[in-house]
């Protein structure tokens, strides 16, 4: 049993907690802890919500679980029960992952989103009930706190039911969506969620307390699958009782790196997160010399990086999809002699033209437009008194999901069917695209990048973190992992350093925090071809928990206008 944060004296009270102590996860003999733990979140209710949870005896899974069905409730635009996700945990020294990522209904069809011609009409995978997949949140917090839960589910709903009962008060407002949802989104919410005023939500709140009272079977067969059936007929949707019933959450194993004395954790397919963040930390590895002669975020390492990232996004746009649905292959495009060998196309001084960068395992892929992103989606942090760590990203997909709320049940509907590729080359919100490893069949996953990820040094966890963002979440983490593993800086030094982006499309654009990089390094590239885009327009949020010795440093990004930071303390 790992006993990171102890102290000597014994905290007796653990006595009043035994009879709600039903799961793994911990020993209550354990010797008192100096904290309860730790958690950094998108915003205070998460926190207060985590807080709560680890002081009643709770693991970093019950916490998690539980600020999972909070920020459903108090972050609307991306918390959520009507979207998915994916949550990367470590628990008594060994790694797991759920993948309750949606799933495509069972009447998708591969041009469901494309008009007689063959070509992709606007918004339509985005806006409304036609682009909400099968959600899977409630099944995969589910599966999560009946494997590893040590609370009851009832205690692990409660801080939700609350803050949609009772009330919060808002620390944003609810913008309309599109047009085609307006109407039903400012029913719900129009006017109603306003900054700084109390916003209560009763039908959410009698939501949460059916799956409270009958765990997910109200979801996905109860009240809530009829509410959300109705919903679709009502709004042209496909998702059918048959889907819902038949949903399941899926424990997967995750990726995991070897990397300079620590082992790193993360997302598996249907995500692209674990994959990429995989290419790049091995690239960079074969290219040590190089890096070596770059210093941390100059022009030439702005310049390598972006160069690796130009191959992985072309094998991202070729390979990467549902593993269940097609055969990726993981294997080869994390093998160091494939690697290797695509470190080793890699451009020391000017970008590498578009023609030149194909996907490495011999195929070709379509040559697509550009697209806007907006990103959205939700990650936390948190680990336990035991050393325990839950690392979770969920989302709608976009702000507030597809705009559909389920009348009488009160929450979001996703808009995650935009994550397939609609048609092989056309970018999708996040200005990627893809093939058919992606393409649209009944009841598969859409490829997502998020990569909640948990870092690992001789079997104790040394860094949680995750991000939203889209396309650039799992750029946006390697940046922090190397920056804190590599360069040893202290994560939130790790955190707060400028951030880019390259995706192979838009032809030669680095993103970049212009404001927060020297104008030379800029400069420079521009000189090489680079063209150089102010934004990062995502990846912003990093919630992370780095552990310094036996202290958990739970920090939020300073660009994270709400996310709370904090060392819960020991039960009182
Ligand atoms: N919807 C964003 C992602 O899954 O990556």
């Amino acid at each position: 049993m790992q006993q990171p944060w102890k102290i000597t004296r014994r905290l007796l009270v653990a006595s009043m907690l035994l009879s709600s102590l039903i799961g793994c996860g911990g020993d209550d003999n354990d010797p008192a802890p100096l904290t309860a733990g730790a958690v950094s979140s998108p915003d205070r209710f998460g926190a207060e919500t985590a807080q709560q949870i680890l002081q009643s005896g709770g693991n970093a899974v019950d916490a998690g679980v539980a600020v999972g069905f909070a920020l459903a409730v108090t972050l609307p635009a991306a918390g959520n029960i009507g979207g998915g996700g994916f949550m990367t945990i470590y628990m008594d020294g060994k790694p797991y992952f759920v993948d309750y990522r949606e799933k495509a209904p069972g009447a998708a069809t591969p041009t469901m989103y494309l008009d007689a011609s063959g070509n992709v009409i606007p918004r339509l995978s985005l806006d409304g009930s036609l682009a909400a997949g099968v959600p899977g949140t409630v099944a995969g917090l589910h599966a999560a706190h009946q494997r590893f839960g040590r609370l009851s589910w009832r205690q692990v709903l409660a801080p939700a039911i609350s803050y949609a009962r009772n009330g919060f008060v808002a620390y944003s407002t609810a913008t309309p969506t599109s047009a085609s949802s307006r109407a039903n989104f400012n029913n719900y919410f129009g006017g109603k969620m306003v900054s700084g005023q109390l916003f209560k939500q009763p039908e959410l709140a009698d939501t949460l307390q059916r799956i409270s009272d009958t765990g997910p079977d109200d979801f996905y067969k109860g009240q809530t699958a009829d509410l959300l059936v109705a919903q679709m007929a009502r709004t042209n949707g496909l998702i059918s009782k048959a889907d819902l019933a038949n949903y399941q959450a899926v424990w997967r194993e995750p990726v995991s790196i070897d990397w300079n004395g620590y082992m790193v954790y993360t997302a598996p397919p249907p995500s692209s997160g674990g994959f990429g963040i995989g290419q790049l930390l091995k690239m960079k590895r074969f290219l040590a010399p190089q890096f070596a002669a770059a210093p941390l975020n100059s022009a030439q390492y702005l310049h390598l990086t972006a160069e690796m990232e130009k191959r992985l996004f072309a094998d991202r746009a070729q390979y990467l999809g549902d593993a269940d649905f097609y055969q990726v292959p993981m294997d080869q495009l994390l093998s160091d002699d494939y690697l290797q060998r695509r470190a080793a196309e890699v451009s020391l001084s000017a970008p590498t033209p578009l023609a030149n960068v194909r996907p490495g395992l011999g195929t070709d892929l379509p040559v697509p437009a550009t697209a806007d992103e907006k990103p959205q989606t939700t990650h936390f942090s948190i680990v336990d008194r035991w050393g325990n760590a839950v690392s979770n990203t969920y989302t709608l997909n976009g702000g507030y999901g597809s705009g559909i709320v389920v009348e009488g049940a009160g929450f979001l509907l996703n808009n995650e069917m935009d994550d397939f590729a609609a048609k092989p080359g056309v970018p999708n919100q996040f200005g990627v695209v893809g093939a058919d490893a992606n393409s649209i069949q009944p009841n598969k996953r859409p490829l997502s990048s998020m990569s909640p990820t948990i870092a690992t040094k001789e079997g104790k966890v040394a860094l949680v973190l995750g991000t939203p963002g889209g396309s650039r979440i799992f750029t946006s983490v390697y940046q922090v992992l190397v920056n804190t593993l590599d360069y040893n800086l202290p994560i939130a030094q790790a955190q707060a350093l400028p951030r880019f982006h390259h995706q192979l499309l838009p032809d030669n654009v680095i993103e970049y925090e212009a404001s927060k990089f020297p104008a030379a390094v800029a400069a420079d590239l521009t000189l090489r071809g680079w063209i150089m885009r102010d934004g990062v327009n995502g990846g912003l949020n990093i919630e992370a928990v780095q552990v310094v010795g036996d202290t958990p440093v739970p920090v939020t990004d300073p660009r994270s206008p709400n996310g709370v930071a904090l060392v819960v303390p020991p039960i009182p």
